[in-house]
């Protein structure tokens, strides 16, 4: 558990729009943010970010939230989760209470080695470009390589010396436990003495989506047969190599930009490129594609293109676990460079307007492409062939969207005249997999189903916000309305309408009062909206004083969902707008205590209805001519009231 005052001071730095947009481009637009909704896909932005309230609503498909629900939804966080990707975001330590000693000792090797990565890359940086074996060795090599200095800072190169420990001196000098540069990769211990394990290396710092050094790549500058080209980090706490994609730190925003991602081998495949321009770039290490990888890569584009060098064992390796990709929709392509270069190599010998060119005008299918590869390696053995249409059959199927069914066909076209079996065939054999994949998918909905019907009451927040807006009929507008306007204005002191305030009575408190008197409570149908409500009046009570904040932030995701829901976007005023007209027009801030006492009074209009609905029956019933009497006056009595309280029935503004 993180304590309560960390999550309060994560919660006082928190700016949505900082946050949002280091995921999505947003455009200022009044007094909100816009931008094309990373939920859904769509050509025009219909994604709306409120600074002032907080929240985040995409007019195109619902979806709303606060920074939190962002994260979670984005990122696919856990609340504990996105809650400590925003503490380190504004450099929030967190205090624990109550954690498992388990995680918290994770933890806090994490962040051991996030600060220990940290001075080594500034250490290599600094060994890099102000020291001498650094300047004539490294950065010459780079310089011949035809690295720019600006990009080598951007990147973060850095360079240890061929020295046996000077940074595991420096580094335990700095008083760094051994143990954990031991974990970091950066140190070895052999027979009792502690090396640097990086010698005579270019350093590659590995960043992660917010640029904080996860792990490093180090390659050899003199050739050497007994060494290892690179080393790369040991898999440890934050170095998780199924989850990272070279570069992807820089690339982020290009790839936004340009919705495509450029997948490369190698670290200098990524340097080079953003050098030439081409920065919507990433690299897997030479390694297949993992799951984490593509939903990284999903998070930012749909286009994936494939750019590798044509003789490289790398190309199978990178197709492998590449159906994953058709399952989420990801359009792969692939460019092959010729002549035994590599993207790197390539660019700098065509440059990089000839080498986008080359790219864009190569893209090959990789379907069809792997295709090619697999009948080659099966050559005339008729049972590998077989292996081959069978597996096509299985990748094809796996484009199972009903916007890609035409792509569908035109694979299986494509690939029965490439295998030159009859296309029906191929048609049957891909129905077979889609048939064999929907009993699975309905084997595994049949799980889940029975799972929630065990556990009703976990409602993910995006269930809620779906019934929410099926319950959004009249009459919850009203509740929604009421307690909207004590979520809004609860703390202001309370005066009627047009009158001054004379005593220090919050709008909570009359709000509380009419409540109570009136006796509204069991009147408001929807009891998320009661508990609320109940909420609020235990925090005040405790005096604490409770904002709106207070309840987007909760824990509770269904509550803080419903919240979100009802606050109202579109009631604000641009800056312009107000400027324009020098405040001449009244917004509903000025006119809150109207809006008060008109929400109030909807509800206890809605109470009488109710009650002369009851009444009515009663009379219908009815047969004692003295019942009816007193059920007559009754109903006179209930509209006289229902008269009063039309009459005070202000303007309020309802979305
Ligand atoms: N790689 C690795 N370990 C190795 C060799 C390669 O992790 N022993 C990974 C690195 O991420 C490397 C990529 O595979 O960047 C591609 O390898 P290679 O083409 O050999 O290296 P380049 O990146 O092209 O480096 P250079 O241009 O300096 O030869
Ligand atoms: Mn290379």
């Amino acid at each position: 558990m993180i304590s309560q005052e960390s999550i309060q001071q994560i919660l006082s730095r928190i700016d949505i729009v900082e946050i949002v947009g280091s995921f999505i481009k947003l455009k200022k637009r009044g007094a909100n943010y816009l931008g094309l909704c990373p939920f859904h896909n769509e050509k025009s932005p219909s994604f709306t970010v409120s600074p002032s309230k907080e929240i985040y609503k995409c007019f195109g498909c619902g979806r709303s939230g606060n920074s939190i629900g962002f994260l979670m939804e984005a990122e696919k966080y856990s609340y504990v989760e996105a809650l400590r990707w925003l503490a380190a975001k504004y450099n929030v330590e967190i205090e624990e209470s109550e954690t498992s000693p388990e995680y918290k000792q994770q933890q806090q090797v994490a962040d051991s080695l996030y600060i220990i990565n940290n001075f080594a890359q500034k250490y290599f940086t600094e060994a890099l470009l102000n020291s001498e074996e650094g300047q004539d060795i490294a950065l010459s090599y780079l310089k011949e390589r035809g690295f720019r200095e600006d990009i080598i800072k951007k990147f973060q190169l850095g360079y240890n010396g061929e020295g046996r420990d000077g940074f595991t001196k420096a580094a335990l000098a700095a008083q760094y436990s051994l143990e954990y540069l031991q974990k970091t990769g950066l140190v070895n211990v052999r027979e009792g003495n502690a090396y640097d394990n990086y010698r005579g290396r270019i350093i590659f710092p590995i960043h992660n989506q917010s640029g904080k050094v996860l792990g490093f790549g180090a390659r050899i500058i003199k050739k050497n047969d007994k060494a290892p080209k690179y080393i790369n980090s040991p898999e440890n706490e934050i170095y998780v190599k199924s989850k990272i994609l070279y570069g992807s730190y820089f690339a982020r925003q290009a790839i936004d930009k340009a919705d495509e991602c450029l997948l490369v081998e190698g670290y200098t495949d990524v340097v080079s490129l953003h050098q030439a321009g081409v920065e919507n770039v990433v690299a897997s290490g030479g390694t297949s594609l993992t799951p984490d990888q593509l939903r990284l890569i999903k998070k930012y584009t749909s286009n994936l293109t494939i750019i590798y060098d044509g003789d490289s064992a790398g190309i199978k390796a990178a197709l492998r676990g590449l159906d994953l990709a058709l399952e989420e929709s990801l359009n792969v392509k692939l460019v092959l460079i010729p002549d035994g270069e590599d993207p790197d190599s390539y660019v700098n010998k065509v440059g990089a307007a000839e080498f986008i060119k080359f790219v864009n005008e190569n893209k090959k299918d990789f379907i069809l492409f792997q295709l090619g590869i697999a009948l080659n390696d099966a050559g005339s053995d008729s049972t590998k062939k077989s292996i081959v249409v069978n597996q096509i059959a299985e990748t094809i199927s796996k484009i199972n969207k009903t916007e890609d069914f035409t792509k569908q066909q035109d694979y299986i076209k494509q690939c029965s005249e490439i295998l030159k079996i009859e296309e029906s065939g191929l048609h049957a054999l891909v129905n077979k997999f889609i048939r064999e994949k929907i009993g699975k998918e309905e084997t595994r909905l049949n799980r889940e189903q029975r799972f929630e019907d065990e556990s009703i009451t976990n409602v993910q927040s995006s269930d809620v916000e779906n019934d929410v807006t099926a319950l959004f009929n009249k009459d919850e507008i009203h509740e929604q309305a009421m307690i909207r306007s004590l979520l809004e204005f609860g703390l202001k002191n309370w005066a009627p309408p047009g009158e001054h305030s004379v005593e220090e009575t919050k709008v909570a408190e009359y709000i509380f009062k009419e409540i109570e008197e009136n006796q509204l409570e069991e009147l408001i149908d929807n009891k998320e909206l009661v508990r609320i409500l109940q909420t609020y009046k235990a925090w005040f009570n405790a005096g604490i004083e409770p904002t709106a904040k207070n309840f987007l932030y909760n824990e509770d995701q269904q509550m803080s969902a419903l919240v979100v829901s009802i606050m109202d976007f579109n009631h604000e005023i641009s800056p312009k707008w107000k400027e324009h007209f020098e405040g001449h027009i009244a917004t509903r801030e000025d006119l809150f205590a109207e809006e008060v006492f008109s929400t109030l009074n909807y509800l206890k209009l809605r109470k009488i209805k109710r009650l002369m609905d009851e009444n009515q029956r009663d009379l219908e019933k009815s047969t004692v001519a003295e019942d009816q009497m007193i059920l007559v006056q009754t109903h006179q009595h209930l509209k006289q009231m229902e008269i009063e309280l039309t009459k005070h029935l202000g303007t309020v503004i309802f979305r």
